[in-house]
């Protein structure tokens, strides 16, 4: 069992994986710093469960300023999750973006280095790749969004670390992820709200776009895979089983809701994704990972969490 830090702990993806590791009996070192990206009580919500949990610790502080020397004293694996997600605010907002995504990342590896830890995995993004993200790793790496872009420079850093310094380190560039406590600026949170809720939502394009979208629980495990294989010094897709156009989410989601969404039409978004389709071959081969939720059952856990 390992002293892991989970950085993003309150957010969506993080506070998932925390209670993963605990429950693995891990002990566990949530940190985050509540950004404003979304309000801090539905961060404060997703820690409920593990404020109570033995073995879990949370604290309250920011990559970007915080000592991290003494945040790390005893760390074995860092699962490095925090970050300014999301692509359109990054048009807006690329300070944060800049600093929450590459200056955080830089001031975590060096600190990671210093101590020494067993295994530092980072989480990426399909937003690498750029408009088109399909295929394997080996596809070019052009993003499409100064949110893409630092997401990159991340990657880059780790490389940097691994190569200069010999820091041990997995990257697994998620697409997409959906689930229970789904961050409200996303596409899926948004729809079912709108549907449960009978309000009118704005359908960007054609709603043509597909996406391989990759449900809470796999994206997971995929980070529990990376800690039971170690090291790689390589970086993995993580995406889902399906792949599904934006129609056919709505589609979905009005039937397990029982009504339909009053659907206004806008133009597309500047930088947004058309087609992301991960090739998980890697990850399988190598992780022993692979995708087991598909599109009904996630969306139907995703309808009940925002239901209740
Ligand atoms: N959700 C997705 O579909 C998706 C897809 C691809 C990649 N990712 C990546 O997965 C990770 C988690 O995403 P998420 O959807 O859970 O986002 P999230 O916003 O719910 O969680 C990120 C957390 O990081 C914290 N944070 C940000 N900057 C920080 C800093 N400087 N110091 C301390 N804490 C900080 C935020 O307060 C937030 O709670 C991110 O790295 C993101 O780029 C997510």
């Amino acid at each position: 069992m390992s002293l892991c830090l989970v950085t993003g702990a309150a957010g969506f993806i993080g506070s998932h994986l925390a209670e993963a590791l605990v429950a693995q009996g891990h002990r566990v070192v949530g940190l985050d710093c509540f950004t404003d990206y979304y309000p801090r009580p539905l961060k404060e919500r997703n820690l409920t469960a593990l404020r109570q949990a033995p073995g879990f610790t949370f604290v309250e502080a920011d990559l970007r300023t915080a000592d991290l020397g003494p945040l790390l004293d005893g760390v074995e694996v860092v699962f490095h999750q925090a970050a300014m997600a999301g692509l359109l605010k990054s048009w807006t907002n690329f300070d944060q973006y800049m600093t929450c995504n590459i200056l955080a990342t830089q001031r975590l590896l060096e600190a990671s280095r210093q101590v020494g830890v067993r295994h530092f995995i980072h989480a990426s993004t399909s937003s690498v790749y750029g408009r088109e993200a399909t295929g394997d790793e080996t596809r070019p790496l052009q993003p499409a969004s100064p949110y893409g872009l630092t997401k990159l420079a991340a990657e880059h850093l780790v490389w940097n670390y691994r190569d200069t310094f010999g820091v041990p380190v997995t990257v697994l560039r998620y697409f997409s992820v959906y689930g229970p406590r789904q961050r409200p600026d996303m596409g899926i949170h948004i729809l079912i709200d709108a549907v449960l809720h009978g309000k009118p939502m704005t359908i960007f394009g054609d709603g043509t776009d597909t996406r391989g979208n990759t449900y809470i629980s796999d994206a997971v495990e995929a980070n529990l895979a990376a800690l039971a294989h170690g090291p790689t010094g390589e970086a993995f897709n993580i995406g889902g089983g399906s792949v599904v156009s934006w129609n056919r989410v709505i589609e979905l989601v009005e039937g397990l809701v029982g009504r339909r969404l009053e659907r206004i039409p806008g133009p597309a978004r500047p930088g947004d994704q058309r087609a992301t389709q991960a090739d998980t071959s890697k990850a399988r081969r190598v992780l022993g990972w692979q995708p087991r939720v598909d599109i009904e059952t996630g969306l139907s856990a995703q309808v009940e969490w925002q239901r209740a």
